[in-house]
């Protein structure tokens, strides 16, 4: 990576460290992603948040190490409505792979970083009987024996051992008040402990790049209300439905964003914290300003939104006609059938990698609050679906705010030969940025 590029990243992550500084986030850990080579390089990544004063609370899995041990032991793997049945030597088994994954996991957390200029301070992990658990009971008929489910959090105790700059890390194991053990499954308990904590996110590492759509493309963003029509339709896996209506139920408890990413994908949490494009499932409240594709109906306010500015110079004017012949590229931001912001993505058929974000507008009347980033987050996204790597924009006194946002300087030779073209007819000089997508 060149220097440029090395500091255009790390000015992109600095408003989002600083944000996330003394922030909690839970995360939760897919059994199937424990073994030795990905938790090595998803400890670098829990050490260097923990390092940027995050309040890190890991829940990890262990149905797969569960299943080995029953493989290995020729013990029948009994399952109803997708949830383990526990019987005794199950139980055995959870408790002895819960001890070897903390264990494992204290180990790969105490690999220090070996360049630090100074010798860092030691990063503690703690664990504890944080959670109380009960059990699931019967089931259809079905005695599910020593599968439970959280009862209570000691949140108390955690924000203790928070408060000490410790990792906290908690086992899908507890007991209930009467001294019995219970197996718990590990998305209901990262999310009871995030519910409990009131954390900042809970974040879910999978097997899978996010949560996929029944044709098994990954979906970047959801709203509550999305995730819940998606649930109606047969997602391609079932362990996705699992953490969605877990994270549907964490949102609905004041959590204000869940992710879902791969864990396997070395730097995705990194990304997915300290970056606008993320690389996961992100999962929201349904958001007060909604960003919806524009119509023909549009046209009149989307008129009166940018004219003022065409008039200063600062937008290239746009006819009604263009408008109605390009209407289907404008998204707009709206709330109660206002409009308060417009935006295009254009493509060109001489460049199928490329497209060009236009006519970027948000309303003087709720200027400065996030909803410029969130139409730029909304075009970036759009983009990615169309698979183009590269996003253009051209500006006359927008300059800082595109560059701000992660565009660099481009050049005119760097644009479509169309768009090329189009740029020699227009007196505009604008300038010309580049996003790498
Ligand atoms: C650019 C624009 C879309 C940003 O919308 P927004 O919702 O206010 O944006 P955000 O809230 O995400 O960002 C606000 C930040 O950008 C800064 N900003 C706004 N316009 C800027 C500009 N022209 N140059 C540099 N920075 C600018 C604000 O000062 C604010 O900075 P702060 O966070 O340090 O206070 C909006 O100012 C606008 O509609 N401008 C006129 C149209 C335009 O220039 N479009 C781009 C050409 S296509």
């Amino acid at each position: 990576m060149d220097h440029l590029h090395f500091a255009q990243s790390f000015r992109e992550a600095a408003p989002y460290i600083q944000y996330l500084r003394g922030k909690t986030i839970v995360i939760g850990i897919a059994s199937n992603l424990l073994d030795n080579a990905t938790l090595n390089e998803m400890a670098t990544d829990f050490n260097l948040i923990a390092a940027l004063g995050v309040r890190l609370v890991l829940v990890h899995g262990c149905s797969t190490q569960i299943n080995a041990l029953c493989q290995e032991h020729k013990h029948q793997i009994s399952f109803h409505q997708h949830r383990r049945i526990t019987d005794l030597t199950v139980l055995h088994y959870a408790k002895q792979v819960c001890g070897q994954i903390q264990f494992d996991l204290q180990a790969a957390l105490s690999l220090g970083y070996t360049h630090a200029p100074q010798k860092p301070p030691r990063l503690r992990t703690v664990t504890g009987n944080y959670l109380t658990a009960k059990p699931l009971g019967v089931l259809d008929g079905m005695d599910m024996q020593y599968t439970g489910m959280v009862r209570k959090v000691d949140t108390q105790a955690i924000v203790q051992s928070l408060d000490t700059q410790a990792i906290v890390i908690v086992s899908p194991i507890s007991a209930s008040p009467i001294g019995q053990s219970y197996n718990l499954a590990m998305p209901d308990t990262a999310r009871a402990v995030a519910v409990a904590l009131q954390a900042e996110k809970l974040i879910f590492l999978t097997e899978d790049s996010g949560i996929l759509n029944p044709q098994k493309q990954l979906i970047s963003n959801l709203t509550v209300q999305e995730a819940e029509q998606l649930l109606t339709q047969d997602l391609p896996l079932f362990h996705q439905q699992v953490l969605l209506s877990n994270a549907i139920e964490a949102l609905n408890h004041h959590i204000s964003r869940v992710h879902i990413l791969s864990g396997r994908e070395n730097g995705s949490l990194i990304k997915e914290l300290f970056t606008r494009q993320g690389t996961g499932t992100s999962i929201a409240q349904n958001s007060f300003i909604q960003i919806r594709p524009a119509h023909e109906r549009d046209i009149a306010d989307i008129i009166s939104l940018i004219r003022p500015l065409e008039n200063r110079g600062i937008l290239v004017r746009r006819s009604k006609s263009y408008l109605e012949d390009h209407i289907r590229e404008f998204s707009l931001l709206e709330h109660d059938n206002q409009i308060y912001g417009c935006v295009a993505l254009k493509t060109f058929a001489d460049a199928k990698d490329s497209a060009e974000l236009a006519c970027l507008v948000v309303s003087d009347r709720i200027r400065d609050a996030g909803y410029g980033d969130r139409l730029l987050t909304h075009v970036i996204n759009e983009a990615k679906k169309q698979n183009k790597t590269k996003l253009f924009a051209l500006s006359t006194q927008t300059a800082d705010w595109f560059l701000e946002h992660g565009f660099q300087a481009a050049q005119l030779n760097d644009l479509p030969a169309s768009r090329q073209q189009e740029y020699h007819q227009s007196a505009r000089q604008s300038k010309i940025f580049i996003l790498p997508l």
